[in-house]
């Protein structure tokens, strides 16, 4: 049924939470576990949990198998873990997380790892909705004008759910039913510990189908209930490439979103690609392709792009212009510092009012390892300067254009020039002030 959530219910305190997670997605053609797969710079568990978190359920139970020490890493404290050794279905997987509920009696979510879109105010209407009806379960469903490959929701003449039948068993009439399971369900956790182990073995793919609990509980008359969403985005669930890119998309949208709401001017936001939990302050404008990668941090008023990448591991902070073709990785820039064209940055840290010349790069990989270029407040690196890593670039200092700066430390104020770079003089004025130039 359509129903409206009541918003100021107080409902989190006694729900438990068991996530699936423990599917190869053989569909996926892929080495590595589905829930491993990213989309900007965070795994499908990764967003799973983080919705649970920001919806603030405790008890977190989440259900691994298939390559279970590789999808650990991605869990940390966030949830309890149970292994699935035989991967013999949902509700396989269900009675496996039940193990770790031993005595609750709240309610219990059930969600799915491969669908990371699903937003904590839909998971709370469904939890809301449950309570007030006294539903032994209620399903998530969502109504979609192709549903292949979704359990479809089947009605009795009430209007009532009675059961749900995977695409490999429907009929040609259930086929064209739009009304699907989005693998979300809120049980009473007595409801669900008396009656998933009553669930039998598939006849088609030798599993034990979670949505078997369904008929197991209508041919009890046990009350089921249902909270559809109008948002269909939200309820895809990835078993294959093609689906993990249709949520890219989505995903994008929403960063985009997010970060246009948070003050910033996206010229086009068909071309900028912004990992997930990327920070940018008020006021500054990104140009068209950009590419701003996981754990990066922007202040205000920077400028960005176009034709830019900012990988991971970057702090800028405000009012710095990157312009274009410009690589920065791993590296810290402080305020009012410019790198404006053609230039790699890469384990670095500059000061504040630093300008970067056309061409300037920092050689931070010496083919075994990364060092660090360290550039001090209002120094200026000439056009075409190579920085060999490690290295100190004093305060004010000047790399002439083209000039190579191997290993050492450049003094304050100096200016060196030349291949390799050599101090010519050093400027008087830095002895008194580090106020230095002014950065054009
Ligand atoms: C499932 C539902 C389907 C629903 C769809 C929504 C069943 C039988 N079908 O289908 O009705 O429309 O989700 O996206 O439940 N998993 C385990 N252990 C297993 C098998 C699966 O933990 O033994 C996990 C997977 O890692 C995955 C989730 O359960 O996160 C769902 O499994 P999947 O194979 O993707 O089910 P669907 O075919 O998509
Ligand atoms: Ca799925």
């Amino acid at each position: 049924m359509k129903k409206k959530a009541n918003k100021s219910m107080k409902i989190l305190t006694d729900v438990a939470c068991i996530v699936l997670a423990a599917g190869e997605g053989t569909r996926m053609n892929s080495e590595i576990p589905k829930v491993l797969h990213s989309i900007y710079g965070k795994t499908l568990i990764q967003y799973t949990l983080d919705t649970l978190r920001s919806l603030g359920i405790g008890k977190v139970v989440t259900v691994i198998g298939y390559k279970s020490k590789d999808v650990v890493k991605f869990i940390g404290s966030r949830s309890e873990i149970v292994i699935q050794e035989k991967l013999l279905g949902t509700a396989d997987a269900v009675k496996q997380g039940i193990k770790k509920l031993s005595g609750f009696k709240g309610d219990v979510l059930v969600l799915c790892a491969d669908a990371p879109l699903i937003s904590n105010e839909t998971l709370r209407a469904l939890i809301e909705v449950s309570r007030k009806s006294k539903a032994d379960c209620s399903v998530l469903t969502a109504t979609i004008k192709n549903p292949t490959g979704y359990g479809r929701i089947l009605r009795n003449d009430e209007g009532r759910v009675v059961k749900i039948i995977e695409e490999k068993d429907t009929s040609l009439y259930e086929k064209v039913i739009e009304e699907i399971n989005t693998g979300v369900y809120c049980f009473k956790a007595k409801s669900l510990f008396d009656n998933i182990y009553k669930i039998k073995r598939n006849n088609i793919k030798r599993e034990y189908y979670l949505t078997d609990i369904i008929e197991v509980l209508s041919l009890q008359d046990l009350k089921i209930d249902s909270y559809e969403t109008l948002d269909v985005e939200e309820i895809i669930g990835i078993n294959s490439r093609f689906e993990l890119i249709q949520v890219h998309k989505i995903m994008r949208k929403r960063i985009v979103k997010r970060i246009i709401e948070g003050g910033v001017t996206i010229i086009d936001p068909d071309t900028v690609y912004i990992d997930e939990n990327v920070e940018i302050g008020a006021d500054t404008i990104i140009e068209p392709f950009v590419r701003i990668e996981k754990n990066v941090k922007i202040g205000k008023k920077c400028r960005l792009g176009p034709f830019l990448r900012i990988r991971p591991g970057s702090v800028i902070k405000d009012n710095v212009k990157l312009g274009n073709f410009v690589e920065i990785v791993r590296a810290t820039i402080k305020s009012n510092s410019k790198v404006s064209h053609l230039a790699y940055i890469g384990d670095s840290q500059l000061g504040e009012k630093v300008n970067i010349g056309a061409g300037a790069v920092t050689a931070n990989y010496n083919g075994k390892e990364k060092n660090m270029t360290i550039i001090g407040d209002n120094a200026f690196i000439g056009s075409g300067s190579i920085l060999v890593a490690p290295v100190e670039i004093g305060k004010g200092a000047i790399t002439g254009a083209n000039s190579l700066v191997t290993k050492g430390k450049v003094r304050s104020g100096a200016v060196v020039v030349g291949v390799p770079a050599k101090e010519i003089k050093r400027k008087r004025e830095t002895k008194k002030t580090n106020k230095g130039r002014s950065v054009k």
